[in-house]
């Protein structure tokens, strides 16, 4: 059993208050002390991993700050007023007309379904993040915001209320009460566009809102362009706008890009975007994108969406009346903390301001709802409020009062016939419940598709499942197996499924070309499978960690004990004086890594110091309220860093910082290429990659003694290699390894990442040193930080051929970042070189790898350890021969494809599963196929780029008359504001085809497995 949160102390810090109206609202905000919590999708996600402090102002009562209506402002002109608190999804039901449009395309892309139920208008605006949809759409619209307190009424605009990155003009004791949105004329038009994937709940790279306004005579008299995402605050390009003003329509695109550098050019020319009109953008440099793209994407954004709303003839008159739409009412102010919970009526302990989920799991035991990131972005946590869904992680237990929660527990109680039962059947059928974690959000937001769309396109069920993530499935059996629930014919025939009655009287061969159910797909597709975070004894205690910030550090550790009496809550600490070998490894001459360091961190998010404790109290606590003194020390970043001259060794056993060396070398690769007719080169680099399980680490370790008092732990934990981390745990506590118990949960996904020890260790620590069950779950965060990675690699190589285009030579030089400690370094070094010149038969080979120390996170196992990286290498330099040579990639493949009988780079000759020829030679039809399909796509995108289409929204004539590169105001997909399917048209198709080999094994050290069979005495084998 989970254990229960401590019995509420209703109305005691922090407080928890619905309120009734507007003049409670702001009387209680005038009293000072009070956060306003609208639809909490940005409160929660900043708050992971610590507990709620603040008292919160619920607003999901006050009528006055819903609803959506067309009414005259205080200056007498139409506008139409948006409440603060009415939500995203409200609105993209609620504005059909085309004047908003703007407004309904940014509702549809806030976040997935569950967000949009939850997130509302007004809080968009008062978290005011760089990257909100609504603040860039607003103030291209020329919004005014009214806000309230009990001083009075005050209306500012949108550039005067968003002040920066996360600062607003709004006072502690006001409230954004109303938004209003200036009717405009009836040739206004406006849009939206932003560059992000939504389905991947990606935040937006670049966003722009267009508001345009044509006089009688058809010229520009308004222009408003907006960019989001590009500065700390949204900013309009008013210089630009200037330079549009007074222009006709019918001239407008061509004026736009006769400000760009010449006609034709795709992309804003440097001048533009040095100059004026750009000034007022300051994007950042980050991952996912550079600054110069963004300044790039904004300005193309810019000039797609001003050619088409001057070129779109859709009369936008503005129509608010059949608009106008009011949220549902919430249920009565005052209620207690009850609500229903799968049909019955609960009375709730957790505070009001707690996480729905962590209520459902550790109050109600519901633990069917699972939780990956506590921040709205897996989806995991779905759940159905009131039939609508939500991710529970970001909902507050009170906003729940009085109303209807639905969890993955209720399907299995559904009526037979009903959509519920025939998801969790799909579910089991179509193989859609892998690793399992998902399963639970995926049915529920899978339940809200069906129950509005009885039967769905494939695009709204990819639509209504977008708010969920899954790492194991591709999505594709997820798809198909609500379409089939709703009997919708799946893209893909079916397999028959095999009989699901127990393997020992399954006919022989029914099994072959028959889809198996998974032996545990039910449990998981009810939420019973028990992962991680799902399980713990009562009386555990909780486990903090706190790490590192920087990547190379000294630290020394100051007063504990006062420390650990100044935090009530607080048992105490566990530093690495409680392992008794702090060490460990997968490799046991390897073992470097300490679970907790000793005064010297070589990695940022290493552990300092763990705190036991009360839930409560160790979550509260942060790094900068513990003695931990910390010096930085530069960090060596990458492996040339780490390889320099003089540079510090990370440890002391490797003073060079390599970690270890792999070479693989046959025949004379210099002389073959020196001699060769044709070689080509090319260097690589690829980075790190997170393995992103949604399952966060999780787990729990307790302490016992046998009948005879020898001491045992047992550690339920999810884990990819149980038997390593027994060994690794006896090893560390000094114990026999018959004395370490490893129970395996569920695992909620791994990819490699689950290979290491991680959690292990510091729950058995502290469960020993406190002689209590201690329990830990990672956040999302810590998890990311702290676990390992995929390699990143610098690869170089060389692919030559023979006058005949033999393949004749290769050869490959790659350095492995291994980061701050060894994991499995060696095996991506020694892996490497075995597989890097590819399944093919090459007379001459060097393939030579290091795998070196860096400060950077740790480089771990991860689906493939290396081989992918240098597959990545090899397989563009084959296609580029085979370019070179004037031959199809596929052909040349088959030619040199390694066959039975081949030997290989290092000598071993193939025997069995040489079946790459016979693989390709299955798929030489589909590639065909594939290619011509490609080509006539392909053919037919340039002809509609030459004569666009009439039956588009935008009128083909008319852009062809005006001189606009038509294919980009040709719109595929009016709704979305996102730019990869509004112009599927300007799309071109590209067919390739890689090959892989991948050895399995564990490559450099011993790859044990045993079986024990016995005969019982009925003559029956046991294995
Ligand atoms: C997975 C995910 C994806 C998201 N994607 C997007 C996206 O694509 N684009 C985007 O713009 N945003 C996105 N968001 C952010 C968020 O959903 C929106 O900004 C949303 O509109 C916030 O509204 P809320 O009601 O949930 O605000 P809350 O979280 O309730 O409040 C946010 C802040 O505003 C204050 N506040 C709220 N209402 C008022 C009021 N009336 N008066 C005074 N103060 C108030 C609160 O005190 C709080 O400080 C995403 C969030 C998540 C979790
Ligand atoms: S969205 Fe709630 S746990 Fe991830
Ligand atoms: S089955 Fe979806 S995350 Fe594993």
């Amino acid at each position: 059993m989970i254990p229960r949160t401590a019995a509420p102390v209703r109305d005691a810090l922090p407080r928890y208050r619905r309120a009734v109206d507007l003049d409670e609202a702001l009387h209680l905000l005038s009293r000072g002390g009070w956060t306003p919590l609208a639809g909490g999708t940005d409160f929660y996600p900043a708050r992971v991993g610590r507990p709620v402090r603040e008292s919160l102002l619920d607003l999901g009562s006050i009528e006055a700050l819903r609803g959506i209506e067309l009414t005259r402002d205080a200056e007498g002109s139409e506008v139409l007023r948006i409440g603060a608190a009415t939500t995203w999804s409200t609105i993209a039901r609620a504005l059909p007309g085309a004047r908003l449009l703007a407004l309904r395309q940014a509702a549809r892309e806030i976040g997935g379904v569950q967000v949009q139920n939850r997130a509302t208008i007004g809080g968009n605006l008062c978290h005011a993040s760089p990257a909100a949809d609504g603040v860039a759409v607003l103030l291209a619209l020329e919004a005014r915001l009214e806000l309230a307190s009990v001083r009075g009424r005050r209306r500012l605009a949108v550039d005067e209320f968003v002040l920066g990155a996360r600062r607003t003009a709004l006072e502690p004791d006001e409230l954004l009460v109303a938004i209003e949105v200036p009717s405009g004329s009836s040739r206004a038009r406006c849009g939206f566009l932003k560059l992000g994937h939504r389905h991947s709940l990606v935040i937006s790279i670049a966003m722009v809102a267009v508001s345009l306004d044509f006089d009688a005579s058809d010229r520009l008299e308004r222009c408003a362009i907006a960019v989001g995402a590009c500065s700390p605050a949204a900013v309009r390009l008013r210089a630009l706008e200037a330079k549009l003003l007074g222009t006709s329509r019918s001239a407008l695109a061509h004026r736009f890009e006769a400000l760009l550098a010449g006609e034709g050019a795709l992309l804003a020319s440097e001048a533009l975007l040095a100059g004026e009109v750009l000034a007022p953008l300051q994007p950042i440099d980050d991952v996912r994108a550079t600054a110069t793209y963004r300044r790039h994407a904004a300005v193309e954004l810019a000039r797609r969406l001003v050619a088409e709303l001057a070129l779109d003839d859709t009369p936008s008159a503005a129509r608010f009346a059949d608009e106008s739409a009011s949220g549902a009412p919430l249920a009565a102010t005052g209620v207690a903390l009850r609500f229903r919970v799968n049909g019955r009526e609960r009375t709730i302990a957790s505070p009001a301001s707690a996480r729905l989920s962590d209520c459902l799991r550790d109050e109600l035991g519901l633990t069917g709802t699972k939780v990956g990131c506590h921040a709205g972005d897996c989806g995991a946590c779905t759940v159905l409020l009131d039939g609508q869904a939500v991710c529970s992680c970001i909902v507050a237990v009170g906003q729940c009062a009085g109303r209807e929660v639905l969890t993955v527990e209720a399907l299995a109680q559904a009526a037979p016939g009903s959509i519920e039962q025939a998801l969790r059947r799909s579910f089991v059928d179509n193989g859609a419940a892998q690793c399992g974690i998902c399963t639970p959000g995926m049915l529920m937001a899978a339940v809200d598709v069906l129950r509005r769309h009885p039967r769905p396109t494939p695009e709204q069920v990819v639509d209504g499942l977008g708010g969920v993530l899954c790492r194991c499935t591709g999505y594709r059996k997820i798809i198909e197996a609500v379409l089939s629930a709703a009997g919708v014919d799946a893209t893909a025939p079916a397999l028959p499924l095999a009989p699901a009655s127990p393997v020992a009287s399954t006919p022989v061969g029914a099994a072959v070309g028959a889809r198996v159910p998974r032996l545990d797909a039910q449990d998981k597709v009810d939420g019973l499978a028990r992962y991680g975070a799902d399980v713990a004894p009562a009386d555990a205690c909780w486990l903090k960690v706190l790490r590192s910030p920087h990547a190379a550090a000294r630290f020394a550790y100051g007063d504990l004990d006062a420390f650990v009496a100044a935090h009530p809550g607080l048992l105490g600490v566990v530093t690495a004086c409680d392992i008794p070998f702090n060490r460990f490894a997968i490799f046991p001459d390897l073992r470097d890594q300490p679970a907790i360091a000793e005064g010297v961190v070589r990695t940022l998010g290493e552990a300092l110091l763990v705190l036991v404790g009360e839930r409560e109290a160790v979550e509260a606590i942060e790094l900068r309220d513990a003695p931990v003194h910390l010096t930085a020390q530069p960090a060596l970043a990458s492996p040339r860093e780490a390889l320099g001259g003089g540079a510090r060794a990370l440890h002391d056993s490797h003073p060079d910082n390599v970690l270890c060396r792999g070479r693989v070398a046959r025949g004379d690769v210099d002389a073959a290429i020196a001699a060769a007719a044709v070689s080509i080169d090319a260097t690589m680099r690829t980075r790190h990659i997170e393995h992103a399980y949604i399952e966060p680490e999780a787990g729990y370790a307790q302490w016992s003694r046998t009948d005879d008092g020898v001491e045992r732990v047992t550690i339920f934990a999810c884990t990819q290699t149980p038997y390593m981390d027994r060994s690794e745990l006896a090893s560390m506590f000094a114990l026999d390894p018959s004395q370490v118990r490893i129970v395996p949960s569920a695992v909620g996904g791994g990819f490699g990442g689950k290979l290491d020890v991680s959690i292990q260790p510091l729950l058995a620590a502290a469960a020993r040193r406190f002689g209590r069950p201690a329990r830990i779950v990672y956040t999302r965060p810590e998890s990311m930080a702290s676990t390992t990675k995929r390699h990143p690699a610098r690869m170089q190589a060389t692919i030559a051929a023979d006058a005949d285009g033999r393949m004749l030579a290769y050869r490959f030089e790659g350095e492995f970042d291994t980061g701050a400690y060894a994991s499995w370094g060696p095996t991506v070094a020694n892996r490497v070189p075995i597989h890097a010149s590819g399944p093919y038969r090459v007379a001459h080979v060097r393939a030579l790898t290091r795998a070196v120390y860096t400060n950077g996170p740790i480089g771990g196992a991860f689906r493939g350890f290396g081989v992918p990286q240098s597959t990545l290498l090899n397989e563009t330099l084959v296609d580029r021969l085979a370019e070179r040579l004037g031959v199809d990639p596929l052909e040349y493949r088959f030619e040199h494809a390694l066959r039975a009988g081949d030997r290989t780079a290092t000598g071993q000759r193939l025997q069995a599963s040489a079946g790459l020829q016979a693989c390709l030679a299955a798929l030489r039809p589909a590639w065909r196929d594939a290619r011509a399909r490609a080509e006539a796509f392909n053919a037919q995108a340039a002809a509609t780029q030459r004569t666009p289409t009439p039956s588009t929204p935008v009128q083909g004539a008319r852009a062809a008359a005006v001189g606009t590169r038509a294919s980009e105001v040709v719109v595929a997909d009016r709704a979305s504001s996102d730019p990869h399917r509004r112009y599927a048209h300007a799309r071109r198709r590209g067919v390739g085809v890689a090959c892989m080999w991948y050895g399995i094994g564990n490559t450099v050290i011993a790859n044990p497995s045993s079986m024990q069979a016995g005969l019982r005495a009925d003559g029956r084998v046991v294995l």
